[in-house]
């Protein structure tokens, strides 16, 4: 793999530059840091596998700019997928749509759909419409690591393999995109993400949700293990902690709006102090980061409340544990 200084900066230019050479750039969106290049570039897109050490069976998501755009990678668009698009997009937001020719194999892993989102981030959206491509973009970590929601979480970990990150700070929704596809009529939720289940319902009515946890699930990013920090992760339901149920075990918490008692409230991170699940979600990455950095031996947490974007919290930190 070719080795570079990795630049972090603001000019699209640069970004704009690297990937028309087909190089691989970081790229900020509302929802986590992506790791973006040239779709239709088979060479591009296989540096994103090697960058990432990610297998090849687990498909990518095209990123656009327009409800125009996408219209020129699918062979049709659902009612429901319409509807979506209007409603939602840009967003965090991804539809599964039956793919045509112009969109590799190599991007859906010879999956007959394509991922398919318009991410809502000034800088991002503003490249892509410069761009005469679509970007393929899986976040921006190693395969199965936490997801980055900013710049110098990219760099920390792909620094000298990748030329340039596209800082757009830090990200504003901090989970992933909900993943939606379609089966006849219905419309399947196969990825908890940054919009909420009930919004979604609002525009089309009832969805199904399938986020399963097999060995071979449709969604791979929806393998039992994943998102996961190096240190073990514990869920419990509890006010308090006792140094005997740690294990004896220095302890960091990752708690919703109240401290758990008995452990140090150095080692504990409020992720939304006022109780917000939106505010929570956003800096739940970047929480599981910093105690996975620290001192800290083992690393707690709660259930969340199971609604809004307290249920991709709960199944991130479900897939951190496994
Ligand atoms: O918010 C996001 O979606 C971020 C930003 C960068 O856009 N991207 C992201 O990409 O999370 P990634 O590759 O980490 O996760 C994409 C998920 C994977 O689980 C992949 O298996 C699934 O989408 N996926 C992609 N194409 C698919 C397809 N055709 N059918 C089913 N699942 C698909
Ligand atoms: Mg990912």
């Amino acid at each position: 793999m070719k080795s570079f200084t990795t630049v972090i900066g603001k000019d699209i230019r640069t970004a704009k530059k690297y990937l028309e050479e087909g190089e691989t750039v970081g790229i900020p969106t509302e929802t986590v840091y992506g790791l973006a290049a040239n779709a239709l570039n088979d060479d591009a897109v296989l540096k994103i596998f090697s960058v990432k050490n990610r297998p090849h069976f687990d498909p990518l998501i095209a990123h656009t700019h327009s409800k125009e755009e996408i219209k020129k990678f699918v062979k049709d668009v659902p009612a429901k997928a319409e509807a979506l698009i209007n409603a939602f997009m840009p967003g965090p937001i991804t539809l599964l749509l039956k793919k045509n020719a112009v969109i590799p194999d190599l991007v859906t892993s010879g999956l007959d759909t394509v991922a398919i989102r318009i991410p809502n981030h000034p800088l991002t959206l503003e490249l892509l419409k410069q761009l005469d491509f679509p970007l393929a973009a899986p976040s921006a970590n190693p395969f199965g690591y936490i997801s980055p929601t900013t710049a110098q979480h990219v760099f920390d970990q792909l620094q000298n393999k990748i030329p340039y990150i596209l800082d757009g700070g830090a990200t504003t929704v901090g989970v992933e995109s909900t993943i939606i596809g379609f089966e006849g009529d219905e419309a399947i939720v196969y990825r908890l993400g940054g919009l909420a289940v009930e919004d979604i319902e609002k525009v089309i009515g009832k969805v199904r949700i399938n986020t399963n946890e097999g060995s071979n699930p449709k969604s791979p990013g929806m393998l039992k293990s994943h998102y996961a920090p190096r240190k073990n992760l514990t869920i419990r339901q509890f006010d308090d902690l006792t140094i005997e149920q740690t294990g004896n075990k220095k302890t960091g918490v990752i708690a919703f709006n109240k401290y758990v008692e008995g452990i140090d409230k150095g080692n504990q991170i409020l992720l939304s102090p006022s109780g917000d699940l939106n505010e929570a979600a956003k800096n739940l990455f970047a929480a599981m980061r910093k105690l996975d950095a620290s001192d800290v031996e083992a690393i707690y947490s709660i259930p969340f409340p199971d609604e809004g974007l307290g249920r991709a919290i709960n199944d991130r930190l479900k897939r951190a544990s496994a």
